[in-house]
């Protein structure tokens, strides 16, 4: 490579980096639209919703691109990933009988149900005190929280600390997780296929950790805890009631930290939820 084309090479990375783009899953782009030997039923096939055996999903039109190059991060194909609706019935299932946050962590860790775990680095599961009375759940692992494997520790996760200090708070005395425990590529946000296949997960690990007091971190994780279609500036600040399996407890909804840091005057209705927030911890 000489310096102009190397040079030239590093700006296009960059600008996919800046881009969101950042797992590579292959070195030659593949136009599937153009595939013509792709037909429905290998299609189905490919997303686990055909009929036939599993075991000829290697022969599916799929597979049939060059084999990954030693070190490259190309995923295989071989075995195709369950369909939303049957890995969701897989996290339910996988979630029975769990009894401790240890073997949860365990479970998820064995699970592959979800997509995103093949693109991640490492399984976000939890950070804090898992016994506080508090606890705090947002969307999905960025960048940082993908390499450290800890959940609100880039620059949103800053801003989280900082407004948890304002009410004397700090991680020994709250829990925090995500709805979804691995990075999606590009910080994308979730689809709800994603979170509903992972919400067995997070109920579950709301229920053993018990908390007296449930905060949602921005719309998606409220709409998928709570149930609630409103966007977060409408159901922010406002009470609900949620059942953890054992027993009701409140729940409030919340701007994530990662929106006020683009919307900095919202602060002032985050503060308010925080105040709220405060008064029904009694502190
Ligand atoms: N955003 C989230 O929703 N969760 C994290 O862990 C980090 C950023």
């Amino acid at each position: 490579m000489t310096p102009d084309t190397d040079k030239a090479a590093r700006e296009l990375l960059a600008f996919y980096l800046e881009a969101g783009v950042d797992a590579p899953v292959g070195e030659e782009p593949v136009d599937r639209f153009a595939d013509t030997s792709l037909s429905t039923s290998a299609l189905a096939e490919a997303v686990g919703e055909g009929s036939s055996p599993v075991g000829e999903a290697a022969s599916s039109p799929l597979d049939s691109r060059s084999p990954p190059s030693p070190g490259s991060a190309t995923p295989s194909f071989s075995a195709a990933p369950p369909s939303p609706d049957a890995a969701a019935m897989a996290a339910r299932e996988a979630v029975k009988g769990i009894a401790t946050l240890e073997q949860l962590r365990a479970a998820l860790d064995a699970f592959d149900g979800c997509a995103l775990k093949g693109t991640a680095k490492q399984l976000v599961f939890a950070d804090g005190n898992p016994q506080a009375k508090l606890m705090i759940v947002g969307e999905a692992p960025g960048r940082d929280e993908d390499i450290e494997g800890l959940p609100f520790v880039g620059r949103s996760g800053k801003l989280l600390d900082r407004m948890l200090n304002a009410i004397g708070l700090d991680r020994t005395t709250v829990y925090i997780a995500n709805i979804i425990p691995w990075r999606p590529p590009g910080n994308r946000t979730p689809t709800p296929q994603e979170s509903q296949i992972c919400l067995p997960f997070i109920q579950r690990q709301i229920e053993l950790a018990d908390p007296d007091i449930l905060v949602c971190l921005g719309g998606p994780s409220a709409q998928t805890l709570l149930g609630i279609r409103d966007g977060i500036t409408k159901t922010r600040g406002r009470w609900f009631s949620y059942h953890t399996g054992k027993r009701e407890i409140r729940a409030m909804a919340t701007f994530h930290p990662a929106f006020l840091l683009r919307s900095p005057l919202q602060k002032r209705l985050a503060w308010r939820d925080f105040l709220a927030i405060k008064k029904a911890l009694g502190i």
